[in-house]
């Protein structure tokens, strides 16, 4: 295991290092947003799509963020690459959309681009001239992959990824084996009245639970003190036990109809209830009253039925602690990345900005993954859905809820006089989220 040194207590969090009155241009201005696009967006790794979207040789699809487009194919040695959407001729556009191609060939003039972004071969070379083909293949951008998913970075220089998410990320994320993990029941993209960054605040903290997701309060503890919270570089996470509210105060009988009730938040756990009540059944004594020994609860059983409901779909979750089992963690990646993660399950939400550059607007993709053996991973599979009519998708209700809320948000944040915003300690990692985006804000022109 990694060291839990970048896991803080909430008590021993230093909030003073952090700013907690955050400037609301950020989220409006079109100047902010102009730089933010150069500082940010074109500087930083980001989610372009999952690895298993291009499994063949020749798979590829376009990776757009604002105007800039990308293509991201696996060559014929099986490696995925990144190139800028560019012919090298006279600049045309290669493709949109996603596809199978041995090799690229540009509708304008006819040349031809292998899918390692090789200069095949021009059209009519009587008419060419001499061209030195090694130096006009397409020019390419860093593409990696990590969890499952492809990532991108428009900037030729930047640093690998796997330094930019860190070897304790790298650890702590590959034990729950996301790469195995696929889009079930949930994967929809669809363009929200308000900046990227509303939404990631939103999904950094769960104070607003008692205001939006008044439901959530019977399985969620927000009793101050108990989260926990990692810190690693730019990205972080935060768990919050996973639990009745109030154990001590609340029976055994309400606890168990806690778990019973969690399937209509997090409908994994479905799978995991016929285990679980044969496991409470047999804590029941002859009267029918639920006796539990020393050292369990309703948690452990819970726990314990997870751990051997996933061992026996194939899961191997021996890498994952106890509490993996039920907590889910709220992992943040930065720029865009919000997720929450429980043994065989995950469940993300990604704000990109929108293509038009407009801070007003931007555009969410909300997936549920769950792990599942690899002969039904295709069948389960999750389609993409591109909501065209706004609001006519059936979110699941907490979603529905932040969906509304951060949109009224945004309206609030636009009014000129309103300079800036109060973070309070619960959402320390809403005030980190800005710390690293003022980071690379101020980073501009100076590299
Ligand atoms: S622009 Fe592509 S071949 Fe001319
Ligand atoms: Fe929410």
């Amino acid at each position: 295991m990694a060291t839990a040194s970048a896991v803080k207590d909430f008590a021993d969090i230093d909030f003073d290092r952090l700013s907690y009155s955050i400037s609301t241009e950020r989220y409006w201005s079109q100047d902010y947003a102009d730089r933010e696009r150069e500082a940010v967006w074109m500087k930083v790794w980001q989610i372009a799509g999952r690895a298993d979207e291009l499994p063949q040789s020749g798979d590829w699809k376009e990776y757009r963020v604002y105007d800039q487009s990308f293509i991201i194919a696996r060559g014929q040695d099986g490696v995925l690459r990144g190139f800028v959407n560019a012919c090298r001729h006279r600049g045309n556009a290669l493709c949109s959309g996603k596809g199978h191609a041995a090799r690229f060939t540009c509708p304008y003039h006819l040349w031809t681009f292998g899918t390692d972004g090789r200069l095949l071969a021009v059209a009519r070379p009587d008419l060419v001239g001499p061209i030195d083909k090694a130096a006009h293949g397409l020019i390419e951008v860093p593409v990696d992959t990590f969890a499952g998913w492809i990532f991108i970075n428009p900037d030729r220089n930047a640093k690998p990824l796997a330094e930019c998410l860190g070897a304790e990320v790298a650890e702590r994320l590959d034990a729950y084996r996301l790469g195995e993990m696929v889009p079930v029941g949930m994967d929809v993209q669809e363009e929200l009245d308000c900046n990227w960054k509303v939404v990631i605040d939103a999904f950094s903290e769960g104070y607003h639970i008692i205001g939006v997701h008044p439901e959530l309060l019977a399985v969620m503890d927000l009793e101050p003190g108990r989260s926990r919270h990692g810190f690693f570089g730019d990205h972080g996470m935060a768990v919050s036990p996973f639990e009745v509210k109030r154990t001590h105060e609340t029976g055994l009988e309400a606890q168990v109809e806690g778990i019973r009730s969690l399937p209509q938040t997090f409908p994994t756990v479905a799978e995991v209830l016929p285990l679980f009540e044969t496991m409470i059944a047999g804590y029941r004594d002859a009267a029918g009253q639920l006796v539990l020994p020393e050292g369990v609860t309703v948690r452990t059983i819970m726990q314990a039925a997870t751990r051997q409901t996933l061992t026996a779909k194939g899961l191997d979750v021996s890498a994952l602690a106890d509490d993996q089992m039920s907590d889910s963690q709220g992992w943040f990646l930065f720029p865009n990345l919000f997720m929450t993660i429980r043994a065989g399950e995950a469940t993300t939400i990604m704000a990109f900005p929108h293509p038009s550059g407009d801070p007003n607007k931007c555009v969410w993709r909300c997936t549920a993954f769950m792990w599942l053996p690899e002969p039904l991973r295709a069948q389960y599979r999750a389609e993409l859905v591109e909501v065209k009519e706004r609001g006519s998708y059936p979110y699941f209700l907490a979603l529905q809820q932040d969906y509304d809320q951060m949109q009224r948000q945004q309206q609030g944040l636009r009014n000129r006089t309103m300079t800036h915003i109060s973070i309070i300690r619960e959402e320390t990692s809403v005030a980190r989220f800005h710390s690293v985006v003022d980071r690379y804000m101020n980073a501009q022109g100076g590299q």
